[in-house]
């Protein structure tokens, strides 16, 4: 049987920094650069959720992508558009918010509501036109 790999694109607005209380102002700039600003900033987060699975024989399909769209929304989008991600957001609360942190906390929230035989495969998280990372899970 074939596996296939189908993602679905969201997007996200929000603000945040990236700060090491342990570190100096100047370590924390040299380390973060503009993202260690203290009055914070905005991205435009650009995320992809790609699962994987055999289709389905009679629709063709892996998944429903209106549900997979549902299912980002509700424990994702929702919860990061708009917001603070150091502020007010419970579920990143005390996390660094890196894009690899967020991609770790997104794939937590997501991975378990895919229906019976799809598999979460990966995150990938763009937080500007050249900086992303992806996440496949834990070893
Ligand atoms: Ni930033």
């Amino acid at each position: 049987m074939p596996l296939l790999y189908i993602t679905r694109k969201e997007h996200f607005n929000a603000a945040h920094q990236l700060w090491d209380n342990n570190l100096t102002s100047d370590e924390n700039f040299a380390l973060f650069g503009k993202c260690a600003n203290p009055h914070f900033h905005g991205h435009n987060f650009d995320l992809y959720v790609c699962v994987k699975g055999q289709p389905d024989p009679n629709t063709g399909l892996v998944m429903d992508l209106k549900k997979l769209k549902i299912i980002i929304r509700e424990e994702v989008i929702d919860q990061l558009d708009h917001q603070n991600l150091n502020l007010d957001v419970s579920w990143l609360k005390d996390k660094m918010p890196s894009i690899e942190n967020i991609s770790v906390a997104i794939w937590a929230r997501i991975s378990d509501k895919l229906p019976q035989g799809v598999k979460l495969h990966k995150i990938t998280l763009w937080e500007t036109q050249n900086n992303f990372v992806e996440f496949f899970g834990e070893d």
